[in-house]
C-alpha cells in the first residue's frame, strides 16, 4: 500500500496565519502539523509516500522531510497548482500510485487513540474496494456525512449537507484500491467548484465495494482548519504528552519502533535536536531499559 498526504489548500479560515505559510507547516504544540498525518501513514506500515502541496509550499516540505530515507521512508513530492479538490490527489498521483492500493490522508487531520495503530495496520491490508471511517461530530454540516444501517453498512454519503442524515462525519483518512485513479478521472467539479472525494466514495458505494468502520469514543479526531480547532489540538497533544511522557506523532520514534531505522540511526537523527525535550526524548527511546513494556505502552495507546 502507498500513501498520499494532501497538504495544499488555501487555508483561508486561518488567515492571516496562512497568508505566507502553509497550514500544514504550522505548529501543533511542538511539531509541524504534517508530522501527524505522516505518523498515521507510518503506523499503517506505509513507507512509500507522496506529499502534494502548492507551488509556493512544496519546497518547504521537501526541506523539512527530504527523501525520507533518514526515517526509512521513500517520500516523493508533487505540486497541486490550484486547490481544485481532494479527488485531484489521485490524478496528480496517478504515476506514483500505479497498480497499488493507496491511502489518502489530509494534511490537517490528527488522530489519536487506543488501538489506532492496529486498526490502521488492518486497513492497509485492503486490496479491493474502499474503506472509510466515521466519527461522531456535533456539527455534521461541515463535513462529508455518512448514513449507515443498524449493521453499520453504508447507505448514503453527502458532502456538507444542509440537512444531515446522521451525525457521522467521514474523517480525512481513506483507503482505496487501484481503481481510484480511473474513478477520479470521471469526477466533475461540484457546485463549489471542487472535485469532491465524496463523489469517489459514492461511486464505490454504488458498486457495492465500500466498507465502513466506526471510530468510537476511544478515538480523538481533530481537523485543524480553524484557529479554535488548531489551539484545541495543541492543548490536547500537550496534555497527553505531559501526562504519559509518551509523544504523539514522533515520527522518528515510530520509525525506530517499527524497525524502519536502527538505534544508531535514531541517535543520529536526535543529535541536532538535543537542545529540545524532543531530542532528549528520542535518546530516551533508544535507552528505555524495558523496551517491551515501553513498546507496548507506545503501541497500545498508539501514540502517533
Ligand atoms: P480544507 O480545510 O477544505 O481547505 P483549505 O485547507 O484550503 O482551508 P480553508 O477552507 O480555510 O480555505 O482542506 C482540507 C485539507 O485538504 C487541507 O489539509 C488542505 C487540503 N487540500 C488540498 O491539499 N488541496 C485541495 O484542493 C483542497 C480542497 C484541500
Amino acid at each position: 500500500m502507498k500513501g498520499i498526504i494532501l497538504a495544499g489548500g488555501s487555508g483561508t479560515r486561518l488567515y492571516p496565519l496562512t497568508k505566507s505559510v502553509s497550514k500544514q507547516m504550522l505548529p501543533v504544540y511542538d511539531k509541524p502539523m504534517i508530522y501527524y498525518p505522516l505518523s498515521a501513514l507510518m503506523l499503517a506500515g506505509i513507507r512509500e509516500i507522496l506529499i502534494i502541496s502548492t507551488p509556493r509550499d512544496l519546497d518547504r516540505f521537501e526541506e523539512l522531510l527530504g527523501n525520507g530515507h533518514r526515517l526509512g521512508l521513500d517520500i516523493h513530492y508533487q505540486v497541486q497548482d490550484e486547490p481544485n479538490g481532494l479527488a485531484e490527489a489521485f490524478l496528480i498521483g496517478e504515476e506514483f500510485i500505479g497498480d497499488s492500493p493507496v491511502a489518502l490522508i489530509l494534511g490537517d487531520n490528527i488522530f489519536y487513540g487506543s488501538n489506532f495503530g492496529n486498526l490502521l495496520a488492518d486497513a492497509s491490508n485492503l486490496t479491493t474496494g474502499a474503506l472509510v471511517f466515521g466519527c461522531y461530530v456535533k456539527n455534521p454540516k461541515a463535513y462529508g456525512v455518512i448514513e449507515v444501517d443498524d449493521d453499520l453498512n453504508p447507505i448514503s454519503i453527502e458532502e456538507k449537507p444542509l440537512h444531515p442524515k446522521s451525525t457521522l462525519a467521514i474523517p480525512g483518512l481513506y483507503f482505496f484500491d487501484h481503481q481510484v485513479v480511473e474513478i477520479a478521472k470521471t469526477v466533475k467539479p461540484s457546485e463549489r467548484g471542487e472535485k469532491e472525494i465524496t463523489s469517489i466514495i459514492n461511486e464505490y458505494l454504488h458498486r457495492g465495494e465500500l466498507k465502513f468502520e466506526l471510530l468510537g469514543r476511544g478515538l480523538a479526531w481533530f481537523d485543524t482548519g480553524t484557529h479554535e480547532s488548531l489551539l484545541e489540538a495543541s492543548q490536547f497533544v500537550e496534555t497527553i504528552q505531559k501526562r504519559q511522557g509518551l509523544y504523539i506523532a514522533c515520527i522518528e520514534e515510530i520509525a525506530f519502533r517499527r524497525g524502519y531505522i536502527t538505534k544508531d540511526q535514531l541517535l543520529e537523527v536526535a543529535e541536532p535536536l538535543m537542545k529540545t525535550d524532543y531530542g532528549k526524548y528520542l535518546v530516551d527511546v533508544t535507552k528505555s531499559r524495558n523496551e517491551k513494556i515501553r513498546d507496548k505502552g507506545a503501541f497500545m495507546s498508539d501514540s502517533i
